[in-house]
């Protein structure tokens, strides 16, 4: 079984802050998109912000990734690569950040939204809202001495519910010094299954709904991965850290003024 890193209070200090760096580049993005902007013009956001902020935009180079960060428009799963597209009214686009920063270990900070691009359809809504409480759903699993296998389990059984499907072939991962290691998060399973969490150990959630089929197909360009049957897709994303009765979100901006820890409990539903 995969193992995971645990932490210590000091690597999370550091992971605290490139999380909310990465969160705030997300928002800065959400504050200023609109029809007629491009996935181009949010890359440039997003890099001179990162660059701006001491950090390094992880995507860039990434196994030979051309681009500062990751947009997926609509039927694009994950892995979209910013371009001269036009985003249109109706569009819904996920922006996904990840910030690096040098000077404080080179931590990692992994965070994604789908935003809307103007007013979505009743479709596009329903993936969305799908996929932000499956993100919430899954943050709700974690607490120490839990499986991974309840993170996907319940993941799996609210978006199914709801008439969705969960992508199999992306996953999260374990974060920290580097951008993907153990362990592998499915957003699918079964309670009770998996590794067995522990206080310290850091990954990412990062469910990725499709209104159709969960199959999936990959574009030429060597990134890009498509739903195969055409349906839109969305996902969220956050970096957390498991704590002593729960689990501590480290990708919140520095606007949130929600609370950061979630304690486990058993009663909460969506
Ligand atoms: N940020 C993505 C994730 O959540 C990974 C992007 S890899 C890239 O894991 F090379 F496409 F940037
Ligand atoms: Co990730
Ligand atoms: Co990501």
């Amino acid at each position: 079984m995969a193992k995971a890193i645990v932490h210590s209070p000091k690597e999370i200090k550091a992971l605290r802050r490139v999380g909310q760096l990465a969160a705030d580049t997300l928002a800065l993005v959400e504050g200023l998109l609109k029809p007629g902007m491009t996935t181009a013009d949010i890359n440039a956001i997003v890099h001179e912000h990162t660059l701006e902020n001491d950090a390094r935009p992880a995507p860039l180079n990434y196994k030979g990734f051309p681009a500062s960060v990751c947009t997926s428009v609509n039927e694009v799963v994950c892995h979209g690569i910013p371009s001269d597209r036009v985003l249109e009214d109706g569009d819904i686009v996920n922006v996904d950040v990840t910030s690096v920063l040098p000077a404080r270990g080179g931590f990692h900070g992994d965070t994604s939204k789908t935003l809307y691009v103007g007013e979505p359809s009743p479709l596009a809504r329903h993936v969305v809202e799908v996929a932000r409480t499956c993100l919430e759903i899954g943050l709700r699993q974690v607490r120490p001495g839990g499986h991974l296998g309840d993170i996907g389990a319940a993941i799996q059984q609210y978006a199914e519910a709801k008439g969705c499907s969960v992508v199999r072939a992306y996953t999260g991962h374990g974060i920290g010094r580097t951008f993907h290691g153990p362990p592998t998060v499915s957003h699918t399973g079964i309670r009770g299954t998996g590794l067995r969490l522990k206080k310290g150990m850091t990954f990412t959630i990062e469910p990725m709904i499709n209104l159709g089929h969960w199959e999936i197909d990959h574009l030429d360009d060597g990134w890009t991965v498509v739903t195969r049957d055409g349906s839109l897709s969305a996902q969220f994303e956050h970096t957390i850290v498991v704590t002593r009765d729960g689990v501590e979100i480290l990708t919140l901006p520095s606007s949130w003024e929600g609370p950061r820890r979630i304690t486990y409990d058993p009663s909460w539903t969506p």
